[in-house]
């Protein structure tokens, strides 16, 4: 049982605050009712609150003067912020000048026992981190871009609300590492992130994955399992390829996201769980919406942050930094250096496979020049397209007019020779699998 807390509700419209204090009575909490700022701080004098909610939108004194009062006057009662659907900045705002949390309009009784149960329980866990203080160390994410910048430091801002964040990019430009940006940003050392891939797994194994099955529930389940969302209970769940999960599943997890509660297959009763949301994709999610592939609910409920990862395509100038970062990296902190005119090259390149490639390309790189310079070539780029086990596209050429399938041969034969003929190194270093290398040197009559 919750302890019964005094919420302060500040709303200059009427229906609005009876709306809530039903809600929060029903809670189990006594609600004092404020109809504009002034108000609220002549209650906040009067008695002991502990805990605001406030709309943004007021005339006489915003929610934002609002704020910054209760900041300056009473520092230690968390408050809550209404901001308005699609008010990305707004919400990024309120939660700089030190909102507690915020919900966005409309929201249900749902969300809004869950942001008040978070305030008054776990509560006073006042967001001490600057957006300034991007954390280089803990999650290094290279980049001199501006637009980028900006997405980290609005990342970093709404880290420590509970907020579902949706991060939108092709792959490999480091959506993942945003999602871990949010998690350390936001959370205590010791809670969990939990990463689950939701192309990996078909329909019916995702869903015991993600919300854990009881003993028996299905032939197979011969013990209790766990599922992902309670595992991340308190922390982080990161939902990959959020886009490709089935529609079945979708209403599930919408129902999850609603109630805060999990049902393991096979279950009585549903488990509570306090888990902040991070889903990624790498498709226009938007379009697959419009197709009837993705459910518009439980796109507007993932989608209350939306970040956006630039290409590394859309921020050439990244390119420099990043292979300066890499090769540093992968050569042990030797100077290797590489020429103006390889950087250019490098730079026109159109890295369909972002930084990802650019990682593997540099660790190649660097294998392949051994002790001597860097040079153009063993970039090798497109050389290897890890995404797609390849037969050799012909349409594809090199730059340097050899054709994929003979710089793959070079590239193959090379990197055993590096590696002593480590087949296992070799694979892991090419990003292919062992089953595909195998395959590749019986096509070139290679030993196996
Ligand atoms: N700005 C960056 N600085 C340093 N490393 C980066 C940066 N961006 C990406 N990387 C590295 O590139 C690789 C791919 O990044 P990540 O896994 O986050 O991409 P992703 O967008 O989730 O890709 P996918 O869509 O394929 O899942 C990782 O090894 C990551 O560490
Ligand atoms: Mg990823």
């Amino acid at each position: 049982m919750q302890e019964r807390s005094t919420i302060l509700v500040v709303d200059d419209e009427e229906q609005m605050r009876s709306a809530m204090e039903a809600v929060l009575a029903r809670m189990g909490h006594s609600v004092i009712k404020a109809v504009n700022g002034s108000d609220a701080l002549e209650k906040l004098e009067q008695s002991k609150v502990d805990v605001v909610i406030s709309d943004m939108k007021m005339p006489v004194m915003t929610g934002g003067e609002l704020l910054a009062q209760i900041k300056e006057n009473h520092p230690g009662i968390p408050t809550v912020m209404i901001t308005a659907y699609g008010t990305i900045e707004q919400a990024v705002e309120v939660m700089k000048d030190g909102a507690f949390d915020f919900v966005t309009k409309p929201f249900s009784a749902e969300d809004l026992e869950g942001v008040i149960s978070r305030a008054t329980s776990k509560g006073r866990k006042i967001p001490t981190k600057k957006a300034s203080s991007i954390s280089q160390d803990a999650v290094a994410i290279v980049t001199g871009d501006p637009t980028f910048k900006r997405v980290l430091e609005i990342a970093v801002s709404v880290a420590s609300s509970s907020a579902s964040v949706l991060v939108q990019g092709e792959s490999g430009t480091g959506k993942e590492l945003i999602a871990r940006l949010l998690h350390t940003s936001g959370k205590q050392d010791n809670e969990p992130f939990v990463a689950v891939n939701c192309a990996a797994l078909p329909e019916n194994l995702l869903e015991s994955e993600l919300f854990g099955h009881e003993k028996g529930a299905f032939t197979g389940a011969t013990a209790t399992k766990i599922g992902k969302f309670e595992q991340a209970n308190g922390g982080t769940i990161l939902l990959d390829e959020i886009s490709e999960m089935e529609l079945p599943l979708q209403a599930k997890l919408l129902r999850v996201l609603q109630e805060r509660e999990v049902d393991r297959i096979g279950g009585t009763k549903p488990i509570p769980v306090d888990v902040r949301v991070v889903a990624t994709t790498n498709r226009d999610i938007r379009q697959t919406v419009a197709k009837g592939d993705f459910r518009e609910d439980l796109y507007y409920r993932l989608n209350v942050i939306p970040l956006y990862v630039p290409s590394l395509r859309e921020r050439k100038g990244d390119i420099k930094l990043l292979l300066e970062y890499f090769i540093r990296r992968f050569s042990n902190g030797a100077a290797k250096k590489i020429t103006d005119a390889q950087l250019k090259k490098l730079e026109d390149y159109a890295w369909p496979g972002n930084v990802r490639e650019l990682q593997n390309a540099c660790q190649r790189a660097v294998l392949l020049a051994q002790d001597g310079d860097l040079q153009a070539e063993h970039f090798l780029l497109g050389a290897i397209d890890s995404t797609q086990e390849s037969e050799g596209d012909d349409s594809l050429r090199l730059r340097s007019g050899l054709s994929v399938a003979e710089a793959e041969k070079r590239l193959i034969l090379e990197t055993l020779r590096v590696t002593n003929n480590n087949k296992t190194k070799a694979a892991e270093l090419l990003g292919i699998s062992i089953r595909t290398l195998r395959n590749k040197l019986h096509e070139y009559d290679a030993p196996r």
